[in-house]
């Protein structure tokens, strides 16, 4: 079985198990290439982010400019705060040194001096591990001005840990680098995107921590050994996060493409008291969720759970089972979004509240049908209409619960009274499926 960014090595987070392991080869074999080869192998690859929208890899490295006078960043994105996501955390916990070597060699690639690693205020656990590694890096000689010697090149670069203060909303790119800038995590309107101005208005790249803990093996081993791993469309194995009704709540590696049922059965000890499954999120909470009895032959991947209706988000899998209360769950996922709503943009601070107002009457026997139209009706008017995504991240769960639990929503409410939904024109008109468009950068 492939474990490329958690190997099966004990203590493999001291830097001396590192350096028996290959630890840094990879990033001495990038040096002795041009970064244009690097970005190619990346490209070849066909990895893709990690940290939700499946985002190629090297093709947005190649969005970087070549020719700049200005300094080029890169932040990697550790701030892992979508409820059901606690991947990253292991890699800080057990295998820093790569995510180290991988930060290297793409800053190598951009062209970038100075790195970022972004990393929740509630993860003080998990800061200290990653500091510890960064120092030992330092020490040998593996980042900063040493490095020329050590590796007999003319690149140098920096790694800096920034603690966030714990929002949601400072995982998405923009807000990310308003908070490294010491301001207030508004998300930033797009286009211009960070390539073109990013950190300090400089060229930025952005990128998750898994992603970036893929790229030394990938250089070590050559593109065509990653490609042929999981899924050719999305290659590579993923670190599924599984939690809710199981037995084995935990992150397991595998390739993409595994089955969901296998993850669940034979890793995850399967569901608690052997119950049915209601109810599976495939990608942390923000990604639509899906009918318990639409998972038989469903493949863990970008591809495969997009024409099954949702999307691989962070892999973080949630399982609910047949007692569970989907209006209270639902009401607690909107509740997380309705507060870490930054404020900036009208539907979604307004709406994600009216969308709470609504589910806790519902909860409490005072909900009406037509309730259920007027959620649906207020989500599609966040849908679409935000500066970021966080406004989807918020919007999916209503409607695609909704739409896919009827029967039990409908359940929890009033027949008898029944409000008519203003604004009818507006509020019910057609938008895209944003299945088909799903981008959370
Ligand atoms: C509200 C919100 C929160 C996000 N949180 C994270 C996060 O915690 N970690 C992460 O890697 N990406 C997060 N993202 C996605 C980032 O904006 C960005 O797409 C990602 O870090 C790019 O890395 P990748 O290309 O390696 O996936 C979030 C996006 C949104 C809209
Ligand atoms: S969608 Fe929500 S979180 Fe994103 S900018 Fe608008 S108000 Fe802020």
């Amino acid at each position: 079985m492939h474990r490329i960014v958690l190997p099966d090595i004990k203590n493999l987070q001291e830097i001396d198990v590192y350096l028996a392991n290959q630890g840094y080869y990879g990033a001495r074999l990038a040096f002795q290439k041009s970064p244009d080869d690097i970005i190619e192998i990346v490209k070849k690859s066909g990895l893709r982010g990690r940290g939700g929208a499946a985002f190629l890899t090297g093709l947005k490295w190649s969005f970087m400019p070549k020719v700049t006078s200005k300094p080029k960043y890169l932040c990697v994105n550790g701030d892992e705060s979508e409820p059901g996501s606690f991947k990253d955390r292991q890699i800080f916990e057990f295998n820093p040194h790569q995510l180290i070597e991988g930060i290297l060699i793409t800053c190598y690639a951009i062209g970038a001096q100075t790195a970022y690693i972004y990393i929740r205020g509630e993860y003080h656990k998990w800061i200290k591990p990653v500091q510890k590694a960064i120092d030992e890096a330092y020490n040998n000689g593996f980042i900063g001005s040493r490095m020329k010697e050590t590796f007999g090149t003319q690149f140098s670069c920096d790694i800096f840990i920034h603690k966030g203060a714990g929002a949601y909303i400072c995982g998405e790119e923009s807000s990310l680098m308003n908070s490294i800038e010491g301001q207030r995590a508004y998300p930033r309107v797009k286009p211009p995107f960070p390539a073109q101005n990013g950190l300090w208005g400089n060229p930025t790249t952005i990128n998750n921590v898994e992603t970036i803990t893929n790229v030394p093996p990938i250089i070590k081993n050559g593109s065509e050994w990653f490609s042929s791993i999981g899924e050719p469309k999305h290659p590579g194995t993923l670190l599924f996060g599984v939690s809710g009704h199981v037995n084995k709540p935990g992150v397991y590696e595998l390739p993409t493409g595994t089955l969901l049922t296998d993850i669940i059965e034979k890793y995850a000890g399967g569901v608690i008291n052997a119950k049915r499954i209601k109810c599976i999120i495939p990608g942390g909470t923000s990604m639509p969720p899906l009918k318990g009895d639409s998972i038989e032959g469903l493949k863990m991947d970008a591809e495969s759970l997009r024409a099954a209706g949702s999307a691989i988000g962070t892999g973080g899998i949630i399982v609910m089972d047949e007692d569970t209360d989907l209006v209270k769950v639902l009401a607690r996922m909107t509740k997380f979004y309705y507060h870490e709503s930054c404020g900036q943009c009208t539907p979604c601070r307004e709406g994600t509240g009216w969308m709470l107002k609504i589910l806790k009457r519902i909860l409490d026997g005072k909900g009406t049908k037509s309730d259920l139209d007027l959620l649906i009706s207020i989500a599609n008017n966040i849908d679409g209409n935000t500066v970021c995504a966080l406004g989807e991240a918020a919007a999916w769960p209503v409607k695609f619960t909704i739409a896919r639990f009827r029967d039990e929503f409908e359940n929890r409410v009033n027949e008898s009274i029944q409000i008519p939904v203003n604004n009818k024109v507006h509020s019910m008109r057609k938008t895209k499926n944003p299945i088909d468009n799903i981008e959370i950068r």
